[in-house]
């Protein structure tokens, strides 16, 4: 099944230069990229991106780390591109993280773990709508599609 998927580059993943290690990865692995924007996220989208952990002991450190530089939001589409791109990501914790992973090649940090992406497709929508209207995504062909 297509889907998409919500992706971020974290402030230490822009900060780090690794927004086009990132956007490398995906397009090699046969996604197609449908969105892109960048911005410093203000505090309300923040808590409401993280809601899920609103109660967690981490939630404010979370918070200041997100919004404290700029991030780069991508939509992803592609077959079962959810799974795939939480796989490509990596664990949480970037020390736990497999090798090959962006977390497991890149990281060392639970926080500072580099990137973002939607975990369910439930969540892709509710996450892609918090960052895209409809007209900034974009519906195209592409040349090895058939391939994919
Ligand atoms: P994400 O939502 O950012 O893709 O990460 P995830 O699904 O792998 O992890 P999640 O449990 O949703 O946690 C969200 C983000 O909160 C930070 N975190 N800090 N200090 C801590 O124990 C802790 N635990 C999580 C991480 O930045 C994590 O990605
Ligand atoms: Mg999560």
């Amino acid at each position: 099944m297509a889907e998409r998927t919500f992706v971020m580059a974290k402030p230490d993943g822009v900060g780090r230069r690794l927004v086009g290690e990132m956007v490398r990865r995906f397009e090699s692995r046969g996604l197609k990229l449908v969105g892109l924007k960048m911005q410093v996220m203000p505090k309300d989208l923040a808590k409401a991106h993280y809601a899920e952990h609103a109660e967690k002991p981490f939630f404010g450190e979370l918070v200041s780390f997100i919004t404290s530089g700029p991030t780069v939001q991508m939509v992803w589409e592609g077959l079962n591109a959810v799974e795939a791109v939480r796989k490509m990501n990596g664990a949480t914790n970037c020390l736990k993280a497999e090798i090959g992973t962006i977390r497991g090649d890149f990281g060392l940090s639970v926080q500072n773990n580099l990137v973002h992406a939607s975990d369910s497709v439930e969540t892709a929508q509710r996450e892609i709508a918090l960052y895209f209207k409809q007209e900034e995504l974009w519906d195209y062909a592409m040349p090895d599609g058939h391939w994919l």
